[in-house]
């Protein structure tokens, strides 16, 4: 049985709460929690924004944001009454010293009701520029004074490159310890992302052959069907290569790549996975060509709906250059990775919501059967099945039914919902609990921030000096642009078709329908 061990009492308070994020994100994940008994008795969460709203306003918009994005649909009506009376919201203008001197006051006094002292945990859901002046607005106030319960939470977009990010880690290390500072990456928070380190760790059967010696390449996909949607103001100036590749492919990556850590403590992990930021090749600026496409889609069809061009959404410029297709192919120099390489792409209007990462393995040493019972023969091939559905398949050969040797491609499949018959909590659920708790080992360290930056900082500069000449280049709808097929092709290999995994309706039974595996 499991035994919960639930957080001490603590304080949330949340800068920017009236924002889409604790809409839709924060109080859903904070509810689910509550409703499994995950959070202390004693919990409070402050809301802070300058929108004016009244408190009854303002529960009442949380409400309908859990009603509509918690994973388990509608709140219940007791349990939220119940979770509501933890929850105020109080108007602030958060440049305003004032507002942190009033909040302190509200955090004493609440921490004295409170035995033993709260962990108070801020959280700056709010735009980037906003980070500095509620970091030094928290330490005028003194709020950031207990090294063991004071804890500050950024989100993502952090920096925009890797000038900006060393001013960021700068500013809230002025203020705040490492140690109490937690950089989100929500990726590092599901189940399925979290389960390749539980898989490659826990399991004797696939580590050793993890390794050049006997893996050709991997492939990591995160693919989207959305577009932009409403965030037009904040993609323009970020592209697909900040939004997602500096983060959440590239934390793939590390978990891929990462050796085998000592123990599970947060500085361990967090040194294996930087370790393999450290280890990728630099791309030279004169072959960025070579290791990197840029996309964006025009207009185009998903699932029979037109949907417009890039160039054409709400708050995006008639001329814009931003990508929403990145592809990269970076090479881990070291002694377990020399000269594999890893392929990362990504993009929005995609056919699907895919994430995946698939490890091809090198074909076997002596083919021993006759030509013509290979005709079907692929290499192995692991996939790590990340969203929609959480699973691992593993792709291997036996012997097709029938009096001659022919070998047949067969798929051996393992779905978390079919095995475990509970649906997995979000990623904000797991991030949030363990903030509470104090455990960054799934939050990234400033090193790991700016060893990403590094990475693709050539990239970025040189995408950003020269413009792409052939926006739009891939139709909604598309797999991403042609050069992109030719990025992987030029080296002989293909980009590994989705595996769409569907569940049955109405059963636990899941099922892979195999598109052709090339
Ligand atoms: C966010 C990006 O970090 O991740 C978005 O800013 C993207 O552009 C989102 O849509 C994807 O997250 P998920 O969990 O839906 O795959």
């Amino acid at each position: 049985m499991e035994v919960i061990v639930r957080p001490e009492a603590t304080i949330f308070a949340i800068f920017g709460a009236g924002g889409d994020l604790t809409r839709r994100k924060l109080i859903p994940a904070l509810y689910n929690l509550f409703f499994d008994h995950w959070l202390p008795d004693q919990f409070s969460i402050i809301c802070l924004d300058r929108a004016r709203m009244s408190n009854d306003k303002f529960l009442q918009r949380l409400r309908q944001g859990v009603d509509q994005f918690s994973r388990r649909g509608k709140a219940e009506d007791a349990s939220w009454k119940d979770f509501a009376s933890h929850l105020t919201f109080t108007t602030a203008n958060l440049e305003d010293p004032e507002c942190f001197s009033a909040l302190a006051k509200r955090l004493a006094a609440q921490g004295k009701a409170w035995s033993p002292q709260a962990n108070t945990i801020f959280y700056l859901a709010v735009p980037p520029r906003m980070i500095e002046p509620i970091t030094q607005g928290l330490g005028k106030a003194r709020l950031n004074l207990n090294r063991n319960r004071a804890r500050i939470v950024v989100e993502k977009p952090f920096g925009r490159d890797l000038v900006s990010a060393r001013s960021l880690n700068r500013t809230l290390t002025a203020i705040f310890g490492e140690s109490q500072i937690f950089r989100i990456d929500h990726y590092l928070g599901k189940e399925t992302v979290q389960n390749i380190l539980a898989f490659r760790f826990g399991n004797t059967l696939f580590e050793p052959v993890w390794n050049r010696h006997y893996i050709d390449h991997i492939q990591i996909t995160v693919a989207e069907q959305v577009g932009v949607e409403h965030r037009g103001d904040y993609y323009e100036h970020a592209g697909a290569l900040r939004d997602m590749i500096q983060n959440h492919l590239l934390q793939i990556l590390c978990l891929v790549a990462m050796e085998a850590p000592v123990s599970f403590d947060d500085n361990e992990v967090r040194n294996k996975k930087v370790d393999v930021l450290h280890a990728i090749r630099p791309i030279s600026p004169d072959q960025i060509n070579q290791f990197a496409v840029r996309g964006q889609y025009g207009a185009g069809w998903i699932e029979g709906e037109h949907v417009p061009a890039y160039r054409a959404e709400p708050s995006v410029a008639p001329d814009s250059h931003t990508e929403t297709y990145a592809a990269v192919k970076v090479f881990v120099d070291n002694w377990r990775w020399q000269d594999v390489p890893f392929y990362l792409r990504t993009g929005k209007r995609l056919p699907a919501r895919i994430s995946e990462v698939a490890i091809q393995f090198r074909p076997v040493p002596h083919q021993t059967f006759p030509p013509a019972a290979l005709l079907d023969w692929r290499p192995n091939r692991l996939l790590l099945s990340i969203q929609p559905e959480e699973g691992i398949l593993l792709r291997f050969e036996v012997k097709h039914p029938g009096p001659t040797m022919r070998l047949s491609p067969v798929m051996m499949q393992f779905y978390y919902k079919e095995a475990f018959q509970v649906a997995p909590p979000e990623a904000y659920e797991t991030l949030l609990l363990d903030v509470m708790r104090g455990d960054a080992t799934l939050y990234m360290r400033a090193d790991q921030a700016e060893a990403a930056w590094s990475v693709l900082a050539p990239v970025l500069e040189v995408w950003e000096a020269v413009n792409a000449t052939d926006f739009p280049n891939y139709q909604a709808g598309a797999w991403g642009p042609e050069e992109a097929e030719i990025l992987i092709a030029q080296d002989g290999r293909s980009w590994v078709m989705p595996t769409f995994l569907q569940c049955q309706e109405g059963t636990a039974v899941c099922r892979a329908t195999l598109v052709p595996q090339k």
